[in-house]
């Protein structure tokens, strides 16, 4: 369990080298987070674990998101995920996080 949850504080989502960040419910996928922080994030599945477009990069924080489905791991595994890197559609956010991508 993350500090975050336990201190009841709302999770802080970070997306750099942008310098946004947003605070969102825990629970909330990384993808919600980045739409609701007006940042631009790759998608052409909506959401379904497909397409691997919306792959992120952790900077900071990976014990803070959920543990990847079955569905994410096989995306993980067909569009070659390094171990940092996870799908912003598929993952929900359990506390603070620091993310980037090769496009911001
Ligand atoms: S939006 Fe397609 S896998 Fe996440």
């Amino acid at each position: 369990m993350s500090v975050s949850s336990v201190s009841g504080k709302m999770p802080n989502v970070e997306f750099v080298p942008l310098g946004r960040a947003k605070e969102v419910k825990q629970g909330v996928t990384i993808i919600s987070a980045a739409n609701r922080a007006g940042v631009p994030i790759g998608q052409s599945c909506n959401g379904d674990g497909i397409c691997g477009w919306c792959k992120v990069k952790v900077l900071r924080g990976m014990e803070n998101l959920s543990p990847p489905t079955a569905l994410e791991l096989r995306l993980m595994a067909a569009c070659a995920f390094a171990p940092d890197e996870r799908a912003a559609c598929l993952t929900k956010i359990a506390g603070d996080i620091t993310v980037t991508t090769g496009y911001w």
